[in-house]
């Protein structure tokens, strides 16, 4: 598989503030990228420094094999970006927001117009074709970000938390828009704080802390390296969890622990817990 993104030893810093610590990642065509991590771990800097948004302190990012580079035409036409923050024009229509997209990405306006039917049928948004932006629900104005994002094809596409503050079922809309972009062949990097949603769309995790990726591999990868079963167990006020190799030795072990024990198998948020609360620098 050719890898479509590659950073290596990216470092971005605020002033005293480190953001990004030498950090390296390379993800491969036709990955699901899952970035996680807590407030303030570096995950919106990532996403922007590969969109070329931000300027990395130091090292390397190359996408497509291309310097990124906002000026380098063809970079920019590899990124489709869903930002943390929904900057859609609010006095513009549905349409009109998608068309200025078309605009300043050079798409000629036949082609635009086909694109922005096919994408409102795909987001079923075209109900909405002519309501301004700013009436639109929540749910709406996110399904809205992803189809301009994919207005001029890309084969990258960079959420940032793109289903941040929706109800359940709308939700589960926005993930059966992403399954059906992956399975198109897109590359996606998604930034979450719902880690069942990491659980349910990514091929491959990240975990991001202070600007360093502390862990990253498909789900049964990080799985193995934590632990694949876990004990955990109620003691003064306090739940504590224990990671073991197999199921024999969690048993083992737990036998000797007393009262207000579970054995289960490890998930995603055990995993994430320990990396983020317990393994502090
Ligand atoms: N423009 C900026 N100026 C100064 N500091 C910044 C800027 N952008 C980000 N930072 C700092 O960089 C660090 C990482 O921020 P970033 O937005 O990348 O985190 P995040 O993982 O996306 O967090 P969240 O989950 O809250 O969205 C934070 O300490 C933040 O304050
Ligand atoms: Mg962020």
């Amino acid at each position: 598989m050719t890898e479509l993104i590659a950073l290596d030893q990216v470092t971005k810093r605020y002033g005293d503030t480190v953001s990004l610590d030498s950090l390296s990642l390379h993800i491969k065509e036709g990955e699901f990228f899952g970035l996680l991590g807590p407030n303030g771990a570096g995950k919106t800097t990532l996403i922007r420094i590969i969109s070329a948004l931000t300027v990395p302190t130091s090292g390397r990012v190359l996408v497509a094999g291309e310097p990124v580079n906002r000026n380098n035409t063809k970079f920019k036409s590899q990124i489709g970006l869903v930002p943390q923050h929904n900057n859609l024009e609010p006095e513009l229509t549905v349409v009109e927001n998608l068309q200025l997209h078309g605009m300043l990405y050079g798409i000629p306006k036949k082609e635009s117009a086909g694109r922005i039917k096919e994408l409102l049928d795909f987001t079923r948004l075209t109900d909405k074709a002519d309501t301004q932006v700013g009436k639109l629900s929540g749910g709406m104005k996110r399904k809205l970000l992803i189809a301009r994002a994919l207005m001029h094809k890309p084969a990258i596409l960079l959420l940032d938390e793109p289903t941040v503050g929706l109800d359940v079922s709308s939700r589960r809309k926005v993930w059966d828009l992403i399954k059906g972009l992956h399975k198109r062949g897109i590359t996606i990097v998604l930034t979450t704080h719902y880690l069942e949603e990491a659980e349910a769309l990514c091929t491959k995790i990240g975990l991001l802390k202070k600007g360093r990726l502390l862990m990253s591999g498909s789900l049964d990868e990080l799985k193995n390296m934590v632990g694949p079963v876990v004990v955990e167990q109620f003691y003064n006020d306090k739940t504590v969890l224990y990671f073991y190799k197999d199921q024999k030795e969690a048993l083992k072990a737990a036998s000797s622990m007393g009262e207000g024990i579970t054995v289960r198998q490890s998930r995603l948020e055990d995993i994430f817990v320990k990396l983020t609360e317990e393994k502090s620098e």
